[in-house]
């Protein structure tokens, strides 16, 4: 077997499985899990009619390419959200949903011969950087959030040298767990350490189209327009219809960005034989075409916030997120996992511990002491939720 695959850390979802193991939740409740980050809105008629209409293309191999149609859907969206123009040819490919991407990318992406190769992470993190760098025969470098800095990452704490040997940097804005957007001056930043060591990033924006704030979140590609750099050199933005049109089970986004290594990507993508389903490929034009089910979506989860945050904020150190849907809490006590788990034995609510979302590094885990609540299901739902989260915090006050 491949050794790397050794290296490999038990996911998170595993991890709460043990801590939940010899726990009896409290039958008085009935179970409400804010743990998994799994859409559960509704999927829109437009996909499901689309996807009926398009049997046919289960007679023939899908092109690993995409279909151009496909392709210029994804350049379309591109250019009325960021107001970036992309070569459909060469600058987008469509993926199987942005995770397989993800992993994906750094095989191809990295040199593990090259001395030290490393990979630049999150911490907290999607863990598919983790392991997907692991098993590039790279070392994960875990850049941490700053919680000073809305969560963001200060790129002036990571050295030189490790800069030297980056590979491949993964950013994640809106990010999961936080909900931090990059701000543009971090992205200038980014991009000018980018040009100094040469190192490709790969910007997964999955959770874009929900948010918070006004203004949508900038994107990668659109930072990169703005600094000058319209060939986007060096960089690759992740994108997926999952969170955007509630269809995690569809498996459908694309990648956008320097076309050289979109070309390497497609031909390891031709041999991994990765082609997207034509009718997920129809299904999924009709989704980027279509921005109305996007914006009652959003509205949704504005709701779902606006009801929930309040709620919590008053036994919890937790705020609205610029984007994504998570809420990022710290829990009084500073016990993660206590929390959680004791959580689950009194009130059948689940959630994650944060540590299970980073991984201890400089002698701290930035996870430690917060916990990851995902607001996915119905409003009433996610408040019954809230409400049983505010009865346990102040239940532990009072003993
Ligand atoms: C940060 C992040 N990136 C990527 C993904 C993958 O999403 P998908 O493969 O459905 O596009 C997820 C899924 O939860 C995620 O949280």
């Amino acid at each position: 077997m491949n050794p790397l695959l050794a290296s490999l850390h038990a996911y998170p979802f595993e991890r709460l499985k043990q801590l939940f193991a010899n726990v009896t939740p409290n039958p008085k409740y009935r179970p409400i899990s804010l743990g998994i980050g799994e859409p559960r809105h509704a999927t829109p008629q437009l996909v499901l009619d689309a996807l009926a209409r398009s049997t046919a293309e289960l007679a023939a191999y899908p092109p690993t390419a995409g279909s151009p149609a496909l392709r210029q859907a994804c350049a379309g969206w591109l250019q009325r959200r960021y107001g970036v123009s992309v070569d459909a040819a060469t600058q987008i490919l469509p993926v199987n949903g942005s995770r397989e991407a993800l992993f994906a990318f750094a095989q191809a992406v990295v040199n593990p011969r090259a001395g030290n190769a490393t990979v630049i992470c999150p911490n907290p993190f999607y863990q598919i950087y983790e392991g997907a760098a692991l098993l590039a025969g790279a070392a994960p470098y875990y850049a941490p959030s700053d919680p000073s800095q809305n969560f963001n990452i200060n790129w002036d704490v990571i050295p030189g040298e490790t800069w030297s040997s980056t590979q491949l940097a993964y950013v994640c804005s809106p990010g999961n767990p936080t909900g931090a957007v990059m701000p543009m001056r971090d992205w200038e930043k980014l991009f000018e350490l980018s040009a100094r060591y040469g190192f490709v990033i790969a910007s997964d924006e999955c959770y874009s189209e929900i948010y918070f704030r006004d203004d949508p979140p900038i994107g990668g590609l659109e930072a990169a327009v703005k600094v000058g750099l319209t060939d986007f050199k060096n960089l690759v933005a992740f994108t997926s219809l999952s969170k955007r049109s509630n269809v995690p089970g569809m498996r459908s986004g694309f990648v956008a960005g320097d076309a050289a290594i979109l070309k390497q990507f497609l031909l390891y993508r031709t041999y991994h034989g990765c082609a997207m389903s034509g009718m997920i490929q129809v299904a999924s034009i009709a989704a980027w075409n279509d921005e109305a089910h996007v914006v009652a979506n959003r509205q949704m989860y504005r709701e779902k916030f606006a009801a929930v945050t309040p709620m919590l904020a008053e036994v919890l150190d937790v705020r609205l997120p610029d984007a994504g849907f998570y809420l990022w809490a710290a829990v009084p006590g500073g016990n993660d996992e206590a929390f959680a788990r004791d959580l689950f034995a009194q009130y059948n609510v689940t959630v994650l511990p944060g540590s299970y979302l980073a991984r201890r590094a400089g002698g701290n885990n930035p996870g430690t002491g917060r916990v990851r609540m995902a607001l996915v299901a119905e409003t009433a739902e996610c408040v019954e939720a809230a409400g049983h989260i505010v009865a346990f915090v102040k239940g532990r006050q009072n003993k």
